[in-house]
């Protein structure tokens, strides 16, 4: 029988996955200053959040977090460090493949992020869940000629193309002003490259 995400990747997290990558994406980092003083104690999504790096970060910087993702294990190492931390985190552990067209998020955030998990369709599902003014944040592994030499999946399946992001955001760009968009090899803090595929979009309309 097929595993199923919750199998293969409470499995993995069993194994230590993404132990020593305990730090917050640098992009976040770097996005999070511009955003946080019209967002300050808004609410943030953080989408696949794993053992919460990203969702820990957030709620440092003053956002009321929900993190959601398909491992149980992932979500108790995340819980584990709120509470060491003293940090507030609204954790759920959702599958978003298995009736991600059902699944809804509840109500609206000033900050969306989804990073280094492909579900390009959810996209405009999340931009219905944007506030006005709420800014959604994309970085995925991007296909490249050259992968084996970069970190992230060997399976292309599991990187976007360069163009995969936008695209999948098209039936509701109208609502949208571009902030910025990325696509090219990055330096990432363990030493290692990457071939990352950034998009950062603001929602300007009610829908
Ligand atoms: C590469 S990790 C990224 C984690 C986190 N976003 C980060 O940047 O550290 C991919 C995450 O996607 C989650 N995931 C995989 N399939 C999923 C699914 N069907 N529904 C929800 N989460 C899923 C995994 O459990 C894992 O935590």
């Amino acid at each position: 029988m097929a595993q199923t995400d919750r199998q293969r990747w409470d499995a993995r997290y069993r194994d230590g996955a993404y132990e020593q990558r305990a730090w917050p994406s640098a992009y976040l980092q770097q996005c999070v200053p511009l955003i946080a003083p019209t967002q300050l104690g808004v609410r943030a999504l953080d989408i696949a959040c794993g053992r919460g790096r990203n969702s820990l970060y957030l709620a440092q910087q003053g956002f009321a977090v929900d993190a959601v993702d398909v491992s149980s294990v992932a979500i108790a190492h995340g819980a584990t460090r709120a509470l060491q931390a003293g940090l507030a985190v609204n954790w759920r552990c959702q599958d978003l493949q298995v009736g991600a067209a059902s699944w809804h998020p509840q109500g609206t955030f000033g900050l969306i992020i989804m990073f280094r998990y492909v579900a390009s369709p959810l996209l405009p599902i999340l931009v219905e869940h944007l506030a006005p003014g709420g800014h959604l944040l994309v970085e995925e592994h991007m296909q490249w000629a050259e992968a084996e030499t970069l970190s992230g999946p060997s399976n292309p399946a599991f990187r976007v193309t360069s163009t995969e992001l936008k695209q999948a955001l098209a039936p509701c760009i109208g609502q949208l002003e571009v902030v910025e968009e990325f696509a090219g090899i990055v330096d990432e803090p363990d030493g290692s490259r990457a071939a990352l595929a950034r998009l950062w979009v603001r929602r300007t309309t009610e829908g």
